[in-house]
């Protein structure tokens, strides 16, 4: 089953609240589920245990944070290459972060996408559970 690294930076929890959901939908579908602060990954070749990533930001500015822009950057040069991958991130009004992170994971990073990016606005993560599920879940099964 596969080793999912679910990555995200967040500035007031909500992202960080969105991580754990996607988490419990990696856990349920038989996954194995880490969760990881953008921030504390010092070296990202950490990330090649891992079958699957999903990388997540809030959206700042109408992009993702500037963790997340390092972050994707320092990901692009590496040989961390050819997993599975999806992004997601909660937003305020625009939400383009995931849409963002998502073209750099394929187009940088040869990533395999599984799931369409998936972003959840700010306060409604109660009724975004099984999204959130969803999108775990497609981080073990899909291809
Ligand atoms: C300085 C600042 C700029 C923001 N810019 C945007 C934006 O351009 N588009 C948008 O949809 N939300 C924007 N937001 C709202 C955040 O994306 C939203 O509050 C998000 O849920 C925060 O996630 P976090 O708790 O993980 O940091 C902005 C918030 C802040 C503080």
């Amino acid at each position: 089953m596969r080793k999912v690294a679910i990555i995200y930076t967040t500035q007031t929890g909500e992202t960080e609240k969105m991580a754990a959901i996607i988490s419990d939908g990696v856990k349920g579908a038989g996954g194995e589920a880490e969760l990881l602060v953008m921030e504390d990954i010092a070296d990202v070749s950490v990330l090649g245990e891992y079958d699957a990533l999903a990388v997540g930001s809030p959206t700042q500015e109408a992009k993702e944070v500037p963790s997340a822009t390092d972050f994707m950057d320092k990901l692009a040069v590496s040989d961390v290459k050819g997993k599975y991958a999806a992004a997601f991130g909660t937003y305020g009004w625009s939400g383009e972060a995931p849409y963002i992170l998502a073209l750099r994971l394929e187009r940088e990073c040869d990533m395999k996408m599984v799931a369409e990016p998936l972003k959840i606005q700010q306060g409604s993560l109660a009724s975004g559970m099984d999204i959130c599920r969803a999108f775990g879940m497609k981080l073990v099964f899909g291809e």
